[in-house]
């Protein structure tokens, strides 16, 4: 979808939530540099994002990673790209500002990108040495993490919603369920291991439906079923290695609950929207059923599937410089003066369609 010229040499910047993290791609989306600072220990302790803490770490960490990924790379930056919403707003605050700032600096083009636009175009991203994968006209696409799960078609790059969560995102349903069994923060990773030991026909759990909208789901009803099993049953606090088997089993049969939710529409989409490629992305894209089953579903589709390398599924800069190299391709800019923080989808993003406040956070 690139025009014929080819794309910039792109510095992308990422601080929308508890993640700092810096890229450098060449104008063929390889990723050269690939920076990222985990908040996950401040917040730990609080059993989820304290946007304070986030921001001051950010202004910590930022400068020292735009440092690293510069020495990692000899060429010149010639576009500045960066996450403008959604998110944390004083969080977005640090890397608009500094972002602006580098490119006022130094006369480059700066591009603003939506951080969910980032996760989109994250599967088309090779982490050993290749170029960027072209995106093809039309790509179904889920996106799920903390704080959002939707369907997507992707209509020459662009974004336009098919269906979303109509209550908690997925990420965030195994992060609460995590956080009553009083195991570490985030949850998806950790459900994810203790699913792994567990057999998910053992505990049977809701899986609720909205009326009238086949596209959209809904978690919280599952969540509450699962935290009212753990009270009921006075599990939990031993801790993730001591978890008993009965803990392995509801972890396995809600992360199957979960993923059935994320992909009961998906065979009907496809049929619809005949996508020559069906993605999963954002951070619970990393667990290990879902990207199971989103290959078994194209596979019985003869779809194509195509998911990011692992490492790329949560938050990082390399997604954001791709998403901000397409932009500028298709003519998108943003002023450094004025560029500001968005935590809510109240802004015309480049590469997102049918704007809605009720997105939410990324
Ligand atoms: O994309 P991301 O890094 O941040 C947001 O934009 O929200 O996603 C973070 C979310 C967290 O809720 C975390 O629990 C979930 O992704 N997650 C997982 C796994 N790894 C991270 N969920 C399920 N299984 C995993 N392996
Ligand atoms: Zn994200």
């Amino acid at each position: 979808m690139s025009g014929s010229s080819p794309l910039l040499r792109t510095l992308a910047i990422e601080t929308s939530c508890d993640e700092t993290a810096v890229a450098v791609l060449d104008g063929d989306g390889r990723v050269e540099a690939n920076e990222l600072s985990s908040q996950i220990a401040v917040h730990a302790p609080y059993g989820g994002v304290v946007p304070e803490l986030a921001s001051r770490e950010h202004l910590k960490a930022l400068p020292m990673l735009v440092r690293q990924a510069r020495d990692a790379v000899e060429a010149d930056i010639e576009l500045v790209a960066v996450t403008a919403g959604p998110g944390l707003v004083g969080a977005l605050l640090v890397g608009v500002r500094f972002a602006a700032a580098y490119a006022w600096a130094r006369d480059l083009p700066l591009v603003a990108v939506d951080h969910l636009h980032g996760h989109l175009v994250s599967p088309f991203l090779d982490l050993s040495g290749g170029t960027a994968r072209p995106m093809p006209e039309r790509v179904l696409a889920l996106v799920a993490s903390g704080g959002h799960s939707s369907w997507y078609l992707l209509v020459d790059g662009e974004a336009h919603r098919l269906g979303r969560t109509r209550d908690d995102a997925a990420g965030e349903s195994f992060d609460k369920v995590a956080r009553a069994l009083e195991l570490s923060y985030p949850g998806g990773p950790v459900v994810d291991r203790l699913a792994r030991r567990g057999n998910a026909g053992v505990v049977s759990l809701p899986r609720p439906r909205i009326e009238g909208a086949p596209f959209d789901f809904s978690f919280s009803g599952l969540k509450s079923a699962v935290i009212r099993f753990i009270r009921q049953n006075d599990l939990g606090g031993g801790g993730e290695s001591e978890s008993p088997e009965v803990i392995c089993d509801l972890m396995a049969s809600f992360e199957l609950a979960v993923v059935d939710q994320l992909l009961t529409p998906a065979r009907a989409l496809v049929e619809e929207h005949r996508p020559h490629i069906i993605t999963a992305s954002g951070g619970v894209a990393a667990n290990t059923l879902l990207r199971e089953r989103v290959q078994s579903l194209g596979d019985s589709l003869g779809v194509e599937v195509l998911l990011p390398p692992v490492e790329l599924t949560t938050d990082n800069a390399a997604m954001i410089g791709r998403s901000g190299q397409l932009a500028h391709d298709r003519g998108a800019l943003a002023d450094p003066r004025r560029l500001d923080a968005h935590a809510r989808r109240a802004w015309q993003p480049p590469g997102m369609r049918k704007l809605s406040v009720q997105d939410g956070a990324s």
